[in-house]
């Protein structure tokens, strides 16, 4: 446990670490170093792979693992038990400037997202039957559209693809692809491949004039960056819980609006009724809100990590992580420059995030470099669409870059 830690129980199985403040300190990071093991020994920028987890969520996930697995309802009562993911939804709802009935705790992002694809697929229009979706999304987004292809719906979709290119910026590629016949528009807010950043709001906009509906994955941007279900104006929001927002796997969020938290979801498990424990098999009550899309014992432990990162991200400030990155983001272009590497995007367009940098070469082969760095020199980045990836998260620093910098000259 980190010095100075106290823990206070706030109810039976779930503990509340108060752990060091997150915030600059004296080497440049914005989350504390030592709350992450692997910083002693390696140069991690991969948080958009599989994130590092803080030791105050690791800690607060074993305690609850210790607690309900070794106790079971000794220590979680059915009630504690109907209540355990309400701190985390609540965190969600800040965390997304969303309602607090908007949110859903899920076991994945994959399960977010096909439950959405399956309930729109199911309401196109005939009119409006086009899906607009980017050729290189992660494919949890575009898979359950290509399914609904094969499937018989009133109005089966049809989908409209979007190259993300660095000559052009994806948020005109995909307004331009709107039209009258667009009935869904769904989309990553930064792709995990090459780091490019849509403008939600803009996408929103041109989709709702034609009646459209914007699903948005934001596991690539919460966590790095702000979301604002408010003012971007989408109808839903999906996110994993084990990249940015620094939990461990088997936990994601969705926000919805009003009409999707109504309807009855394609999926339904008994943890959506409105009172789960009231177990009447014969009568379907579901939740109102998007608690109704919660299946079943999901990962309370991951939850509950997931809470208590949230919290720590929350105290260095959304906005400073953002900050933090940008800096990091210029100042690795600049250094890697001389071995011949550039950004998928100019450090300064406006369609670069900062937080995923995916760099290129013109003759090295990302896979290689990716496995040399790691095995010799102990940087773990990842290989992805002919690049490699660079993450800067609130832990890294202009040391890590330098790491960086000086491997690449001698495994290019
Ligand atoms: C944009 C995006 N969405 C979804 C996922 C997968 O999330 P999950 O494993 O929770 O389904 C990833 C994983 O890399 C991702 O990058």
């Amino acid at each position: 446990m980190l010095q100075g830690d106290s823990w206070r129980r706030s109810f039976k199985g779930v503990v509340e670490v108060n752990a060091p403040r997150a915030g600059r300190d004296g080497d440049g990071a914005l989350l504390p170093r030592e709350m992450y093991a692997a910083l002693e020994e390696y140069t991690y920028l991969n948080q958009a792979s599989l994130g590092l987890v803080p030791r105050p969520a690791i800690e607060a996930m074993t305690r609850f693992l210790e607690d309900v697995g070794q106790y079971g309802n000794v220590r979680l009562s059915d009630d504690d038990e109907a209540r355990v993911l309400d701190g985390v939804r609540q965190a969600a709802a800040t965390l997304f400037d969303a309602p607090p009935g908007s949110i859903a705790v899920l076991a994945g992002a994959s399960e977010g997202l096909g439950q959405l694809a399956a309930a729109l697929a199911s309401g196109l229009r005939s009119d409006a039957p086009e899906v607009v979706l980017v050729t290189t999304d992660f494919p949890s987004v575009t898979y359950p559209w290509l399914a609904a292809t094969g499937r018989s719906h009133v109005t089966p979709p049809v989908l409209r693809w979007v190259v993300d290119e660095p000559g052009s910026d994806l948020t005109d590629g995909l307004i331009a692809a709107v039209n009258e016949r667009t009935g869904v528009v769904c989309v990553s807010a930064v792709q995990y491949s090459t780091g490019t950043r849509i403008d939600v709001a803009a996408v929103a906009r041109a989709a709702h004039m034609v009646g459209a509906r914007v699903v948005v994955d934001v596991t690539q941007l919460a966590g790095a960056a702000p979301v604002s279900m408010r003012d971007w104006g989408v109808d839903a929001l999906v996110c994993s819980g084990y990249k940015w927002l620094s939990a461990h796997g088997g936990v994601a969020l969705a926000a919805l609006d009003a009409e999707l938290a109504e309807l009855v979801p394609p999926v339904v498990g008994w943890m959506g009724a409105e009172d789960p424990f009231d177990f009447t098999a014969t009568d379907l009550r579901l939740a109102s809100g998007a608690r109704r899309y919660e299946l079943s014992t999901m990962s309370y432990a991951s939850a509950v990590g997931l809470q208590r990162s949230i919290d720590l991200l929350s105290s260095a400030g959304i906005p400073a992580l953002a900050d933090h990155s940008r800096l990091l983001a210029h100042e690795l272009v600049d250094l890697v420059a001389p071995s011949g590497w550039y950004p998928f995007r100019r450090a300064g367009d406006p369609a670069a995030s900062h937080h995923i940098v995916s760099l290129r070469h013109p003759r090295a082969s990302g896979p290689d470099v990716q496995t040399a760095l790691a095995r010799d020199h102990l940087v773990f980045t990842s290989s992805r669409v002919g690049g490699i990836r660079v993450s800067l998260h609130g832990y890294n620093t202009s040391d890590d870059l330098h790491a960086l910098a000086r491997a690449l000259t001698r495994v290019t």
